[in-house]
């Protein structure tokens, strides 16, 4: 798949098959999420892989937007280090990165995947920490549950022309 398609034809998927991922694609990708731009390449993330079914099955009780996960056998929990921080505020945006090239990379993988949201929501923030026995240094940013699809995602039309500014508004 080429990188136009796969950022095309991208959508989030809630709804998986029981079958597991197989680890060495987790690795991949999370590899794609550690080739992300960073400010000052400073890199300052880290990743969590769920793959406790008591867990993952507690999630939803953490974050209401995120009631898939317990249908998965894999979530990863991308999280901003702050103690890895050479350009202080900037951690949202390089996980961010992360986190979009990691969606792209399950979608080419044939995997499906949704970024459930985290951070700013302090109550999100604190439940993963709990969940996930976070040092106060390392602030989730999101949960990507990761699966095979169980639905069928169309594509979408998302190109605005009027949303190009040449030069001055
Ligand atoms: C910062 C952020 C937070 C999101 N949080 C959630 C969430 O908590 N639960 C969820 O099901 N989807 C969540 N999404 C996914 C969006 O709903 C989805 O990307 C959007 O509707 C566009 O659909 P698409 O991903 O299929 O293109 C989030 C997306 C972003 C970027």
């Amino acid at each position: 798949m080429d990188c136009m398609e796969a950022i095309r034809t991208r959508r989030s998927t809630r709804a998986f098959t029981q079958e597991k991922v197989p680890d060495e694609q987790v690795k991949q990708i999370i590899e794609a999420g550690m080739y992300a731009p960073s400010a000052g390449n400073q890199q300052p993330w880290q990743f969590i892989t769920i793959t406790d079914k008591n867990i993952l099955k507690k999630v939803p009780g953490t974050h209401p937007y995120a009631t898939m996960v317990p249908q998965v056998s894999v979530a990863i929990l991308v999280c901003g280090d702050t103690s890895l921080e050479k350009f202080k505020g900037y951690w949202v945006q390089d996980c961010a990165a992360a986190t979009q090239n990691m969606l792209l990379a399950a979608h080419a993988l044939g995997l499906g995947a949704v970024w459930t949201g985290v951070y700013p929501r302090q109550e999100r923030v604190e439940g993963f920490r709990k969940l996930c026995k976070l040092p106060s240094h390392v602030v989730p940013l999101a949960l990507l549950p990761i699966g095979y699809p169980a639905q069928k995602s169309g594509t979408a039309q998302r190109f605005k022309e009027d949303r190009i500014h040449n030069n001055t508004w």
